[in-house]
């Protein structure tokens, strides 16, 4: 079973500006976990720190997925290990259709996983798969010809990174901010879509601003983020009293800290 340990993790960008400062976290699959926290409060930060984007430095701390020490590895590298990242705000990659980047990152994933050695998934295999799971998501299968996010709307986006999911089966993803932008029909598939993977074969990191997402997802745990920490961790009923009551009682005392 898959665990991602997040320990004393400090993450700073490129021009040294610390933004996470110190957080702990475990998320072991089968486990739902929720971020919520104001805007500019370092989540997605976090999120790109943990997917190993170049420009989020960790600083101090560590990250170890299964015990070993991932804090160095390659963005590519944690993908194979099985780390996914759902963007907040998806890059188009013009010139490469939906097909083909799913093929690609499928076959790279399973090349990782045969020690290295090509095993790529046959075609017709590969094409059920896909089909099957558009149809489930819910994406228009036009999309599979089209390049990658370029034109699409913001929910087609959000939905093309749950299929991205569905498809690479990571053991930890992690969600940020998938529920942004979508319509209710779209949130409840997207929804769905994530909760039928989070098992024996995956846990999930979701991060968000709004309690309806968790609704369909039960978080296991709610974390509280502000200012770059977890400032207080709950159960499901923590986001419903953030929803009432938002962040204030955790950012007045920001500046006294
Ligand atoms: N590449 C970057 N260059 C400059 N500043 C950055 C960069 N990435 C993050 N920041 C800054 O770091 C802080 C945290 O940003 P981050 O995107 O992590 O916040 P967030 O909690 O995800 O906010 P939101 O809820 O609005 O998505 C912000 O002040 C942001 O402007
Ligand atoms: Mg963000």
């Amino acid at each position: 079973m898959a665990t991602l340990e997040l320990k004393n993790l400090h993450v700073a960008l490129e021009d040294g500006t610390p933004i996470v400062k110190g957080v702990d976290l475990t998320i072991a699959a089968g486990e739902v976990h929720a971020i919520m926290g104001p805007n500019g409060s370092g989540k997605s930060t976090l999120a790109y720190a943990i997917a190993g984007h170049p420009a989020y430095q960790v600083t101090e701390g560590e990250l170890l997925l299964d015990g070993v020490d991932i804090t160095a590895a390659e963005a590519d590298e944690r993908a194979r290990a099985g780390l996914f990242l759902a963007f907040q705000y998806p890059h188009a990659i013009p010139g490469v259709t939906v097909t083909n980047f799913l093929r690609q990152a499928i076959n790279a994933s399973r090349k990782a996983r045969n020690g290295g050695v090509d095993d790529p998934m046959p075609v017709p295999e590969f094409r059920k798969e896909l089909l099957g799971q558009m149809d489930r998501l819910k994406v228009s299968r036009e999309l599979a010809s089209r390049y990658l996010n370029d034109g699409f709307s913001g929910g087609e986006k959000k939905r093309v990174e749950i299929l991205q999911m569905a498809m690479l089966r990571p053991r930890i993803s992690v969600l940020d901010e998938t529920d942004s932008g979508l319509d209710i029909d779209a949130l409840k598939v997207v929804a769905g879509g994530v909760k039928e993977l989070v098992g024996p074969d995956m846990g999930a990191l979701v991060i968000t601003h709004y309690q309806r997402i968790l609704d369909y997802i039960e978080p296991d745990y709610v974390h509280v983020f502000v200012n770059g920490r977890i400032v207080e961790e709950g159960g499901p009923e923590l986001a419903k009293k953030l929803e009432v009551s938002g962040y204030e009682e955790w950012e007045e005392g920001k500046e006294a800290a």
